[in-house]
């Protein structure tokens, strides 16, 4: 089985993946952590994020950079924005994550494309989304715990900066599969969205089977 999660920054939707793929008992992967390990390769390298042809080149980072706690802080976040819009970056880690699709017994991936572009035959789509200023406010505690002093006017702003550059590139913008269901986890905490989640994958599941 192939669950595809989708959603906008801090929306939920990497909890929600690593959650499915505990109860489902499938492997997982945070495709954004391929993107931000992009960016940061690049801003290791003193490169442009904005160049192309850098970017791609970017795109041989080592496996073990995948580890690194600066991938999951906010300035890089930014940084993966502005190297996924390169067609030819998102070519360079498509089979990738489309290896890790097709493994047998399935997977569950989450990112922006998965149910349109990486794995549009997948057995489920969840697309996971939350008002700005909700995922900011989750977004901002979760920096906090990280210890990065940020406002949560900054993280708003950010988050508007990052959907809107996510939303309008010309190369696999993120958008909601025709055939995938919304969960909306404005007015839902952590667990009820993961048992909203867990009930939407069982229902398709029993639609199809
Ligand atoms: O989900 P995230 O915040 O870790 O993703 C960081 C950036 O990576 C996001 O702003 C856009 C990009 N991304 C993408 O273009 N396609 C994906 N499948 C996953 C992430």
């Amino acid at each position: 089985m192939i669950i595809a999660v989708d959603g906008p920054t801090a929306s939920g939707k990497g909890t929600i993946a690593k959650a499915l793929a505990q109860h489902f008992g499938l492997p997982h992967l945070d495709t954004g952590l391929l993107y931000r390990a992009v960016g940061y390769q690049v801003f290791l390298y003193d490169g442009a994020p904005d160049d192309p042809v850098e970017a791609r080149a970017a795109t041989t980072f080592p496996n073990e950079l995948l580890g690194h706690p600066e991938l999951r802080s906010e300035a890089t976040g930014g940084l993966a924005s502005r190297v996924s819009v390169h067609p030819g970056v998102r070519k360079a880690l498509l089979e990738r994550q489309q290896a890790f699709a097709g493994q047998p017994g399935g997977a569950v991936l989450d990112g922006r494309d998965i149910g349109t572009v990486i794995a549009p035959n997948a057995d489920v789509k969840l697309f996971v989304t939350a008002s700005v200023e909700a995922r900011a406010k989750r977004r901002w505690q979760e920096m906090r715990d990280r210890g990065e002093s940020h406002t949560l006017l900054e993280i708003e702003d950010d988050l508007r900066r990052r959907d809107e550059r996510d939303r309008n590139r010309a190369a696999a913008p993120l958008t909601v599969a025709p055939d995938a269901l919304v969960l909306d986890t404005t007015a839902l905490d952590k667990d009820a969205s993961i048992a909203a989640a867990i009930e939407a994958v069982r229902e398709a599941m029993g639609k199809t089977s």
